[in-house]
Formats: C-alpha cells, sequence, structure tokens
C-alpha cells in the first residue's frame, strides 16, 4: 500500500513535533504494510515554514529512516488550502508544493465549513498548467457532506478524490464513501495521519473493509495502484479508474 496523505514529517504543522516521532510513526505505518508514504505538511495560513525546510527535513528524515532500517519509501508533497492568498502567494513555485516536485499531481484542501466561491478559478488555474488536483477529505466539508454529488461536478473538471481511512470506520460516513466508490468517485484511501494516538498512519484497516464491501481488485486500485501513479508523477486516465468490469459490478450492485 502507498499512503499519499500525512502529516509525518517534523515540527512543520500540527503533525509530528520531532524526528524521533516521525521515526516512530514511519515504524507503525511501515510494519502494518505500508511500503511507500508521502509527507503532506499542510500549507495554510496557520502553518508558516520555508519550502526549503520541509525539503531539508524531508532528507534528514529519509536518511535516519535508511540508517534505522526503516523499510518504507518516502516522498513529499504538501496539502495546499483552497485560499487565492495563499495561491497567490506561491504562483511562482507552485511546482514545488506538487506531489514529489514533478507538477503532476497536488493535494487540495477545501475549507471545513464552505466552498469558497472563487474554487472554479483556482482549479482551473491548476489543470491548465496540466496538475491534477486531489480532493482531499472530502466528506470533512459541510457543504460537500450534506450534498455529495457536487463531487461529480469537481471530478468532471479534472479533480481526484482521496478519503480518509477514518471515514471507514464511521458508520454514516462509511456507507457514503461506498456509495461514491459505485459511482467511481473513490480515487485514493490514505491515513491523514497526525500521530500516533489520534490519527495513526495505519491503512490495513481500511483495505479490508474495502475489500470486503467492494472487491479486492477496488481496494488494490485505491490503496495501491492510483498511488502509485501519483507518487512516479504518471497520469491517471479514465481507462485506469474505469477498468474493465468495473460497470459490470456496478450493474450487479443496482440489480441486488
Ligand atoms: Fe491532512
Amino acid at each position: 500500500m502507498i499512503d499519499i496523505h500525512s502529516h509525518l514529517l517534523y515540527g512543520l504543522d500540527d503533525g509530528a513535533e520531532t524526528i524521533e516521532e516521525t521515526l516512530a510513526m514511519l515504524r507503525v505505518a511501515s510494519q502494518s504494510g505500508t511500503k511507500e508514504l508521502l509527507f503532506t505538511p499542510h500549507i495554510a495560513e496557520e502553518f508558516i515554514y520555508d519550502i526549503d525546510t520541509a525539503v531539508f527535513r524531508f532528507k534528514e528524515v529519509r536518511k535516519r529512516a535508511a540508517e534505522e532500517k526503516i523499510e518504507i519509501k518516502l516522498h513529499l508533497g504538501f496539502e495546499v488550502r483552497l485560499d487565492k492568498e495563499l495561491f497567490s502567494k506561491h504562483e511562482f513555485d507552485m511546482n514545488r508544493l506538487t506531489v514529489n516536485n514533478q507538477g503532476k499531481y497536488l493535494l487540495l484542501e477545501f475549507p471545513f465549513l464552505d466552498i469558497p466561491s472563487y474554487y472554479k478559478e483556482i482549479i482551473k488555474y491548476l489543470t491548465s498548467a496540466d496538475i491534477t488536483p486531489i480532493i482531499v477529505h472530502p466528506l470533512r466539508n459541510s457543504r460537500i457532506l450534506q450534498n455529495p454529488s457536487i463531487l461529480k461536478e469537481l471530478y468532471s473538471t479534472g479533480c481526484l478524490m482521496q478519503f480518509n481511512a477514518d471515514d471507514t470506520r464511521d458508520g454514516r460516513l462509511s456507507s457514503i464513501l461506498l456509495r461514491l466508490l459505485r459511482q467511481n468517485l473513490v480515487h485514493f484511501i490514505a491515513s491523514d495521519a497526525h500521530s500516533i494516538d489520534l490519527r495513526p498512519p495505519v491503512l490495513a484497516n481500511a483495505y479490508r473493509f474495502i475489500e470486503k464491501k467492494a472487491d479486492r481488485r477496488d481496494a488494490e486500485r485505491i490503496f495501491c495502484e492510483n498511488p502509485a501513479r501519483v507518487v512516479s508523477g504518471e497520469i491517471i486516465d479514465e481507462e485506469d479508474l474505469q477498468r474493465n468490469g468495473f460497470f459490470d459490478r456496478i450493474k450487479d450492485i443496482f440489480n441486488r
């Protein structure tokens, strides 16, 4: 499994505070079956740090993890809040905020309470630069939660959707998630880990949930294949998302 959303890189946001905590969390991730992990510190007005600091700490952690024989491949990206001022501030270094600095994928976080009126402008700004926005944990936005069909529109504008592993543990959220999965709107599930106790970097339970409630091919696509394309900067096209037999299985579900 590849975890594409985590706050394990220490001392930048509300995630890990020390390098020891980062390493402890990486051990937990590795022991629970995560083979690769993307650090995605917040880019939001309440967290102030240089991108250079994040890059420096990323290299430092990668070296320490190798020395301590923690078997996990590490990547660097950022979780960028959808905020006009932040985007204009980073206009000239937008590529550095994309996954592995490849200019292909950017994790985009909607505010929790509302959808800003200018969201389409920002999505257009990214997609016209060939950057695919990945909307993170959409069900934490109260307007999307009230009306999840908004995600269909976001998908049609070129966005992909990442849900949190935690969503599979909540009765209401997990049934919405499964409904969206049948509509082909669940492209990734990641941990969004912040600490070992509160939200650990573990995907194994969520994988088993999808395997049981949908099937193994869906789990492989959501936890392994789509994330592998994100970290390597490969394009995920329509065909990858709508694999052979997928619509047949949707029909089966509706016919049950
Ligand atoms: Fe996050």
